[in-house]
């Protein structure tokens, strides 16, 4: 079955999403870890693909991103870098590997120079010195709010945020700032989809959701969440590989639902 997806014919840039987001298309994004499923994705027409810090569970058997390392990050976006040549790829700042600016620079070099076209990073306000001086310098910032992976710790476990109004003000006041200091994208992850579309509406650069409504610029889904990888799948997510006869299909209907609309459905949101 053919759904409304194409490979990609030109290399994405930031430009390039800036533009979807001011004619309200929809985009995507997948995290995803190696170069036969990056070359899949562009194939696919996958604007945009994360190599995720994710993968310290996914791929590396982690209870959490903690232990991922530098090393790792760097193994996997050049793996990635090699197998596609057209979306733009977003590259994970591990966990502390950005708690000083001096640390970010030095890290963030790394990341861009192993293939990455843009860095990511978890955290609100206090980010945005670090994403200015990276911005400064020529590095396309992602920055990541919600849900932010490497603070579970403190967040007390995986858990949807922003759902008090106290945290939800803060949500959208750290968005502000972070938009402020330069940073070129966000990810917003498991928030109610309400407090996203606010966000969404706020900022002028793309959001990116997971777990955070349909009214984000893009949705991101993990590889193994899209392919039914993951033993207890969590809501927000879903198997496209179910409905498709192979990995190709499932990323092109991913796509597909992504861009008109069907992707996510009210099951995949929290209020
Ligand atoms: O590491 C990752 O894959 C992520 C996405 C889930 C947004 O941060």
């Amino acid at each position: 079955m053919a759904y409304c997806s194409e490979p990609l014919t030109k290399p994405i840039t930031i430009l390039t999403l800036q533009k979807l987001k001011a004619e309200q298309e929809k985009f995507t994004c997948v995290a995803l870890y190696d170069a036969p499923m990056a070359a899949m994705a562009e194939q696919s027409g996958v604007e945009t693909v994360l190599v995720g810090d994710s993968l310290g569970m996914t791929v590396l058997g982690y209870d959490s991103t903690l232990p991922v390392t530098m090393e790792h990050m760097l193994y996997h976006v050049e793996a990635v870098a090699r197998g596609n040549k057209k979306s733009l790829i977003l590259g994970d700042m591990p966990f502390m590997s950005y708690a000083t600016t001096d640390q970010a620079m030095h890290n963030a070099m790394r990341i861009m120079q192993a293939g990455a076209h843009v860095v990511k990073i978890e955290g609100g306000e206090w980010l945005a010195p670090t994403v200015t001086m990276l911005a400064e310098r020529g590095i396309p910032v992602c920055a990541h709010l919600g849900l932010t992976p490497q603070s579970v710790n403190k967040l007390g476990g995986f858990r949807v945020q922003g759902r008090t109004q106290q945290q939800a003000d803060k949500l959208l006041a750290d968005a502000i700032a972070l938009e402020r200091a330069g940073a070129d994208l966000l990810v917003l992850e498991c928030v109610p989809s309400e407090l996203a579309k606010t966000i969404t509406q706020r900022l002028s650069i793309p959001t990116i959701g997971i777990g955070a409504g349909k009214d984000t610029d893009a949705q991101v889904l993990v590889i193994n969440d899209i392919l039914g990888l993951t033993p207890k799948p969590p809501k927000f997510s879903k198997n496209f590989l179910v409905e498709t006869q192979d990995i190709p299909s499932a990323l092109t209907k991913y796509v597909s639902d992504v861009k008109t609309g069907v992707f996510p459905e009210l099951a995949h949101t929290f209020d």
